[in-house]
């Protein structure tokens, strides 16, 4: 049984992409890159030969499923943050077994065609597909309240908000567990960890070049979006790891200097002038769990992969 959900607010959108066009440097938030075709290049970059954390994820996952069910326990509502293909849900859920899957994700129609597919695939188990853009706050359903909660919250997502967002909005999911009726929840989280600034640059500039077209895609959702006239063969893909930071910078590359139109509004690029379009943080495996602390979670349980490239946590949330 699937049931949908539509928390999308498209009104909202064209001022907050306008307002980072403006800005100086130039911004567009990362959620822009997940239309229908952004969705599909994300899960093809990966199966990149570069793109190491999907499957370092999957093998941790693989390895360790029965396990992190031990860990978490069975029989809850699973919330699925950004579930996308609920590829990753759909390795877990045998062992899960939760009664309950809701996956939630901006992209709508894509989230809604990926949970039918697992209501099919698990047929005892309840299915709600939500369009929402949760990560500019997770505004939660009352109705889904009922059982012991279980946020799952993988893939290293966590990653596009700075330490401090990500503080903030883990907080909040701390928030929900204590008003839940068990007063208390459980946080499954993929975390990407810091390597060489080689590996890292690899896996975000990959030798195909479907990183790049993930990238340049969001100018084509932006045309739509605002009615701009962004040439698409006019920008290029970078992507640095900023040591300092922490994180992997990615950005599109004005090739030439010109101008870009849009509905009430225009801007001049430099030649090579940057739009940035995603942050992605890595962190060491301390400064993580301290995080989660802070937010609100102990850690019960850490997993790894054999080259302890990325790291699962099954966190608790504290008492209020
Ligand atoms: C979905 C945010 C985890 O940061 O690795 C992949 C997105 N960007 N390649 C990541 C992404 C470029 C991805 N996250």
């Amino acid at each position: 049984m699937l049931t949908f959900i539509d928390q999308s607010r498209h009104h909202a959108a064209a001022a907050e992409i306008i307002s980072g066009l403006n800005a100086n440097p130039p911004l567009v938030s990362p959620r822009y890159l997940y239309d229908a075709l952004g969705s599909h290049l994300f899960t093809a970059l990966t199966e990149l030969p570069e793109y190491y954390l999907t499957r370092a994820e999957h093998a941790i996952f693989r390895e360790h499923g029965a396990q992190i069910a031990a860990s978490t326990g069975l029989a809850r509502t699973l919330v699925d943050l950004g579930a996308g293909d609920c590829a990753k849900a759909a390795q877990l859920i045998p062992h899960l077994q939760p009664q309950h899957y809701v996956a939630i994700d901006i992209a709508a129609g894509y989230v809604q065609k990926a949970a039918a597919g697992l209501a099919q695939r698990f047929p005892d188990m309840q299915v709600t597909a939500v369009a929402a853009d949760f990560a500019s706050g997770l505004h939660w359903p009352q109705s889904l309240q009922a059982n012991r909660l279980l946020f799952f919250y993988p893939g290293s997502s966590i990653g596009n908000f700075s330490p401090a967002e990500a503080r903030q909005f883990i907080r909040q999911l701390a928030h929900i567990c204590h008003h839940s009726a068990d007063g208390q929840g459980d946080l499954l989280i993929g975390v990407d960890l810091v390597k060489s600034k080689a590996q890292l640059e690899a896996a975000y500039d990959d030798a195909l070049g479907v990183t790049a077209c993930f990238n340049l895609n969001l100018l084509l959702h932006l045309n739509r979006l605002i009615d701009a006239d962004f040439d698409v063969r006019q920008f290029r893909h970078r992507a640095i790891f900023n040591a300092e930071a922490s994180r992997i910078e990615m950005s599109l590359v004005a090739r030439t200097a010109q101008q870009v139109r849009w509905r009430g509004g225009e801007r001049y690029f430099d030649e090579g002038e940057a739009l940035l379009t995603e942050h992605s943080y890595k962190y060491q495996k301390e400064d993580f769990l301290a995080l989660l602390q802070e937010a609100g979670f102990d850690a019960v349980q850490c997993w790894q992969d054999e080259n302890q490239a990325f790291l699962v946590c099954h966190a608790r949330s504290c008492d209020a």
